[in-house]
């Protein structure tokens, strides 16, 4: 058993990844009740509990309730729950949550189909044989992929021919000798051929169309093939299974230089990576993972000895394959081509990043030379050119921060402001509450370094309503231990109801929030019917008449008629699953930060006993802290000023989240 500290710190992927890895049994080809029934018969304490120590002061295993120093990250003290009954866990400091299911996942780093395997096996349940349906797609997609591996021989073999011989002189051109054409089942595309060649294979036309690499006409002529005249590209999966192809002009009026296989069964542009299984396992040896824009660049960095290379596949990056590149490495670096459409594309890369970190998953940034890409790089300056540009990446926040500033002047307190307003919206994309202030308070420092220091505002500290201890010296009253705990109530109400108001006003992402809406506090009645029947009727298609039909119209109509409801983005713009998701996602870190300080007040309170009244002054400071920064101080009503986490003071409706919330969905949208 591996002790818990030695565990690799992987989460967050529970929602974001069900991608191509392990798309062999999905959840829904398992029939209907088994995860349920799986579920229930185990122990979620008894499968954490194999990986973590109890904490057995805090753990109440009479009721389920049980604490652990995380598994996910590294601590001492025990702010991982396990809610055994409901069987989810959650961990209060990294936010690591689930179930038995993606635990098993986590923590054994395996697919879904090997983490039901195992579970199964020690729930004494069998695995049942993948209904038909699912079976005949699985058997689809094996016949599609022998398509494309005879697609790809074909092409390879092609290279070798007299038709050839002008791709031949291109590879050598371009550097590339015939021994790497041969590691990279690089081909050449004739203006003709493949179409006949399977044909007289006996390969059925319906599967040369499915895989995308024969066309049929709309005016009844003969089919053709998609890739004329050429130089062939394979693009495989994670197995190395053959899914699709790319491919390159050589004459330079050709009307695209690039062309890729169309989406398929097999080809999901934005769910794979070209070179990914053996960019995979030299990442597994130690190599840094790199992210290149274009085929040639993969090469050309494997060629040289950066063999844990991979790129997106014709489009921009999408937010799975940036799960998938967290899943092979802890920091992909970014290499941007150095051209304007290189550092567009970074920048965008950045946007898509920002609100996926968790902690200890980040990007680095590889500026190249003006104009070239790793390619032109390696061949112009050879391998240890491309190596000094990589040990000078730089993380992803001061990229951020060049985008901003660079080209700027920043010489008045209007444009500083701007500045500020736009660097705060940035930053609360970031929906956790841990990096959210990290990155705060580096562009903190770099804010310094351009304005220098702002004498008011306590350069690189956050502080929570200046001038007022979070605790008197000598430890606080029976009043006011009281009113800590009891608080933030009225906050958390009006968060639950906006969180509610999300779900109901965009029912699509529901499946996605479906387990953080049930460990959700709800105190309000009116809150909690209509929590449990969302949850409920999360499967009717008229997700508000049905509650309507079981509840009656008041607790809807009250809940639409709260003023925070009625302003917030996702109600106001419904049925926008972006801004719904967004929306949500900053609603339940605020949430989660509330409950964390709650517990932290509680602990320290309990432990006011036992230690020195300093150390509880510092913890209750941390946790107040610590809830601004992700609450920014909003159960404080009556400040008309705050300090910022940039250290500017601001009045408080500047600072309002929704504001901000609101700025970074117009800037997404490309709007003013
Ligand atoms: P680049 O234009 O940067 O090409 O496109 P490159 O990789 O440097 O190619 P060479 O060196 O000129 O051969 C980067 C990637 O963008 C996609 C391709 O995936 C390409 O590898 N692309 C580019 C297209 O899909 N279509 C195009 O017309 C151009
Ligand atoms: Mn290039």
């Amino acid at each position: 058993m591996a002790p818990a500290f030695a565990m690799p710190q992987r989460q967050g992927f529970t929602t974001l990844y069900t991608g191509p890895l392990d798309t062999d049994i999905s959840a829904m080809s398992l029939p209907a009740g088994f995860l349920d029934e799986l579920r229930g018969r185990l122990s979620l304490a008894q499968v954490v509990g194999r990986k973590v120590v109890w904490d057995r002061r805090k753990s109440n295993p009479g009721k389920g309730d049980m604490w652990a120093p995380c598994p996910f990250h590294q601590e001492k003290s025990a702010s991982f729950h396990v809610d055994d009954r409901k069987g989810y866990y959650y961990c209060f400091g990294c936010h690591a949550k689930g179930d038995a299911i993606s635990f098993v996942r986590e923590t054994e780093n395996v697919g879904f189909t090997e983490a039901i395997e195992i579970l199964a096996r020690e729930a004494g349940m069998q695995v049942p044989a993948r209904d038909p349906q699912s079976q005949q797609r699985a058997d689809r997609r094996t016949q599609l992929s022998d398509v494309m591996e005879q697609v790809v021989q074909f092409y390879r073999l092609q290279l070798k021919t007299q038709s050839g011989e002008g791709a031949r002189a291109y590879l050598q051109k371009r550097g590339l000798s015939p021994a790497a054409w041969d590691r990279w089942d690089l081909g050449y595309a004739p203006r003709a051929g493949l179409f006949h060649h399977l044909r007289d294979k006996g390969v059925a036309l319906d599967l040369m169309v499915d895989s995308g690499m024969v066309v049929v006409p709309d005016d009844g002529r003969e089919p053709f093939d998609r890739f004329r005249d050429r130089i062939i590209f394979p693009i495989r999966d994670a197995r190395g299974r053959a899914i699709s192809l790319g491919g390159r002009a050589m004459d330079p009026a050709a009307p695209a230089k690039y062309l890729n296989g169309p989406e398929t069964p097999l080809f999901d542009k934005g769910r794979n990576l070209f070179n990914m299984g053996p960019a995979r396992e030299a990442a597994g040896k130690g190599k840094p993972l790199i992210v290149a824009e274009g085929y040639m660049d993969v090469i050309a960095l494997s060629e040289a000895g950066f063999g844990a290379a991979v790129a997106p596949l014709g489009t921009a990056v999408t937010a799975d394959q940036l799960a998938l590149m967290w899943r092979i490495t802890d920091e992909p670096l970014i290499a941007l081509d150095g051209d304007t459409a290189g550092m567009r594309a970074a920048m965008r890369v950045v946007d898509l990043a920002l609100p996926l970190l968790v902690a200890g998953k980040g990007l680095r940034f590889a500026l190249l030379p003006e104009g070239q890409d790793p390619d032109d790089l390696i061949k112009a300056r050879g391998a240890p050119a491309m190596q000094a540009v990589i040990d000078a990446a730089m993380p992803m926040v001061r990229l951020m921060w060049q985008r901003e500033t660079e080209g700027k002047v920043i010489d008045s307190p209007e444009r500083r402001a701007a500045l500020d307003k736009q660097l705060r919206a940035l930053i609360m994309t970031i929906t956790d509450a841990s990096i959210r202030k990290h990155y705060g308070d580096e562009v903190n420092r770099l804010r310094q370094s351009l304005y220098g220091p702002v004498a008011e505002a306590k350069p690189g500290k956050l502080q929570w309503r200046p001038g007022k201890k979070a605790t008197a010296p000598s430890g606080p009253t029976a009043a006011a231990r009281a009113s800590m705990l009891a608080g933030s109530s009225d906050q958390e109400r009006l968060r639950v109801a906006v969180i509610l108001a999300t779900l109901l006003s965009c029912p699509e992402i529901l499946p996605e929030f479906e387990l953080e809406l049930e460990r959700m506090a709800c105190h309000d009645p009116d809150h909690r019917d209509l929590r449990a029947a969302i949850l409920r009727n999360a499967h009717q298609p008229d997700l508000r008449a049905a509650i309507e039909d079981s509840l009656g119209h008041m607790p809807l109509e009250r809940l639409f008629a709260e003023r925070h409801v009625a302003i917030s983005p996702a109600v106001r713009r419904a049925g926008d699953a972006e801004v719904a998701r967004l929306c949500l996602a900053e609603e339940l870190a605020k949430l989660n930060a509330r409950r964390g300080h709650a517990r932290e007040i509680e602990e320290a309170l309990e432990d006011w006993e036992d230690l020195p009244g300093e150390t509880v002054t510092y913890r209750l400071g941390e946790a107040a802290k610590a809830l601004d920064r992700a609450g920014r101080g909003d159960d404080d009503d009556k400040a008309v000023y705050d300090i910022s986490p940039n250290g500017a003071r601001l009045k408080r409706e500047e600072r309002d989240a929704f504001d901000a919330l609101l700025a970074q969905i117009g800037r997404g949208k490309g709007q003013p």
